[in-house]
């Protein structure tokens, strides 16, 4: 169960568990209880799932840096977290030197296959076929996780590739309990997905029991994806040139997919320059496009910056309205200019502006939530808005978060994914390889909402070799040049929301670690036009007051599942996992 609490009055003395005082102001009612953060001072890790974590540990204690953990963990989670990301997917990291204090990032996120074509998912009247970019093996891009983790080792990694794999590789093999703790990230919690994995017999073997799932509580075998990262551990070429790539080209062939060997060879991970902004006394850094991630975050951080918000106090109705509005802003601009740098020009430094913020923060009325349908992006001549077609909501929690900070400051921050759960359901025969569905990002047709919700136009519609756009946000902030928070979440398109509200209550409102991930967060992405509310998220007061502003105020079970590691002024790692999910911190 989860343990906010909301009680009503203000004062409450310090007690030995980490408790969180909302506000000084007096319309503050609100007051979180949370598990108290991990600190250490040698080095951390948290991800989503404590096996996970604990791969990435035995990295660092065997002498092993940052991206050791983070490849241990991020194979691990591969193995435990099946249904939500894995090495049929792809995904994104940025690493910070703890010498230089250099930031990089690495998009090793799905292609389009070569026989991609704009019009792929389309009847030859122009409508939508029916779920064919979310199940099955056309709706698969080509993976990058392997390339992507081969890649960040072979040029930061300490201990033998081997090494890193082999955790991973056990617990494939000997298998895993699934967490007894039944939450929106359980393999029961995957009812929405269970016809399609029974569509394929490869999945449907692996993943059910005559049809049923195994249950919180049982083990989890997967001898054919132990026997794949065996062979990864030996050679990760042969995902993308040997044995593997002809098991996944061939079951494609067979059913329809077009993913072919020539994909496979030709697929790189693409070192990327960060976005990165000036936030009060901070320099924040994330994802930069094909991820819209990044510019969004810091677009509304600073739409958000001239307005001194920790005086009014954590969820103040103005800090919230203010914050709402900037989110529409910001996921207006997304739908009209955000796409694959490599194939449309993203203008990214416009976005990224303190100059534009300035214009758009004047365009708020802080008395009158705007209709979205009002909202229009930067370029208005020509507004995807106008051809948006049935809003849709979504629900789901897959896509994982991991950080690594080692002894010497260095981090990773990396969320990895294969799109919705179970991915397209697909698992290439002999491979245990669950693949991802990911060309649902694109925007299959302009104005027409992807399994999010989100909307999009001309920048990201689909051409063979693009990169869908992402909205995953892995983020690390400095603090006067040193290395000061490293924090990401999935959560389809409230990650950029979700990573927004983390860095604004460390920074802004001063919380700890867990009170951070953990407090009860708000979203809005412009259309559908709705303001989602967690449950006992905001108190009867606020909800009042921003509806009498105009606010359509929906509320929607707990989302996300973030994680988060702090360097605090005296030196001492502090982190914590969202009490949403069932991850754990682990340090020494
Ligand atoms: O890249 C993206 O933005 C999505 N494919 C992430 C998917 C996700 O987070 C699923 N969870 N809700």
């Amino acid at each position: 169960m989860h343990v906010l609490q909301q009680i009503t009055q203000v004062s409450i003395t310090a007690i030995s568990l980490s408790i969180f005082f909302t506000s000084q102001s007096t319309n503050q009612i609100a007051i979180a209880a949370f598990p108290a953060p991990l600190r250490s001072k040698q080095g951390m890790v948290t991800s989503a799932n404590p096996l996970a974590s604990d791969a990435g540990l035995q990295m660092l204690k065997k002498g092993g840096n940052a991206v050791d953990a983070a490849v241990a963990t991020t194979f691990a989670i591969s193995v435990v977290e099946p249904f939500s990301a894995g090495i049929g997917g792809g995904g994104f990291l940025l690493i910070h030197q703890g010498k230089t204090g250099k930031i990089e990032a690495l998009d090793f996120r799905e292609r389009a296959p070569i026989k991609a074509s704009r019009n792929m998912y389309l009847d030859a009247q122009g409508k939508v076929r029916e779920n064919l970019s979310t199940n099955g093996h056309l709706a698969v891009g080509t993976p990058g996780t392997v390339a992507g983790l081969y890649e960040v080792h072979r040029k930061y990694g300490k201990l033998p590739w081997r090494e890193v794999v082999q955790p991973a590789i056990t617990l494939a093999q000997d298998g895993f309990i699934l967490a007894p703790k039944i939450t929106p990230r359980s393999i029961t919690a995957q009812e929405y997905r269970k016809k399609v994995i029974l569509a394929n017999p490869a999945a449907r073997k692996i993943f059910t029991r005559n049809g049923d799932y195994y249950q919180p509580g049982e083990r989890l075998v997967q001898r054919d994806l132990a026997q794949t990262l065996t062979e990864i551990s030996r050679n990760p070429q042969s995902f993308y040139t040997g044995g593997i790539a002809k098991a996944i080209s061939s079951d494609m062939a067979k059913n329809g997919g077009i993913i072919t060997l020539q994909d496979l060879k030709t697929y790189k991970p693409i070192w990327r320059n960060p976005v990165c902004g000036n936030f009060r006394n901070n320099r924040v850094c994330s994802m930069p496009p094909p991820s819209s991630g990044g510019v969004h975050l810091l677009q509304i951080l600073n739409i958000m910056s001239d307005t001194n918000l920790q005086p009014l106090g954590w969820h103040n109705p103005d800090a919230l309205h203010l914050l709402v509005e900037a989110m529409k802003i910001a996921y207006a601009d997304r739908a009209k200019f955000l796409g694959d740098p490599d194939f449309v020009k993203v203008p990214v430094e416009r976005l990224i502006s303190p100059a534009y913020a300035k214009i758009r923060r004047q365009q708020i009325d802080m008395q009158r939530a705007k209709p979205s349908s009002e909202v229009k992006s930067a370029d208005t001549k020509l507004n995807p808005e106008s051809k948006i077609q049935n809003p849709k909501s979504y629900e789901s929690q897959e896509t994982s978060h991991l950080n690594v900070v080692d002894g010497q400051r260095n981090a990773v921050s990396l969320t990895f994914t294969i799109n919705t759960g179970f991915g397209a359901g697909v698992v290439a025969e002999g491979t245990g390889i669950l693949l991802n569905n990911e060309m649902d990002d694109f925007a299959i047709a302009p104005g027409v909402p992807n399994s999010f919700g989100l909307v999009g136009n001309e920048a990201n519609a689909i051409a063979p070799r693009k990169t869908p756009l992402s909205s995953m946000t892995p983020t690390i902030i400095t603090e006067n040049g040193k290395l000061r928070m490293v924090t990401g979440t999935p959560g389809g398109s409230t990650i950029i929301t979700q990573v927004l509200q983390v860095v604004l209550n460390v920074l802004e409102y001063k919380m700890n670690a867990g009170a951070a991930v953990s407090a009860p967060r708000i979203h809005h992405q412009w259309f559908p036009d709705e303001l989602r509310v967690e449950p006992l998220g905001l108190d009867t007061m606020t909800l009042q007051e921003l509806r009498r502003r105009g606010h359509n105020i929906v509320e929607k079970p707990f989302w996300g599942n973030a994680n988060i590691i702090l360097v605090n002024p005296d030196g001492f790692l502090e982190g914590a996992t969202d009490t949403r999910g069932e991850g754990e911190p682990r340090a020494f």
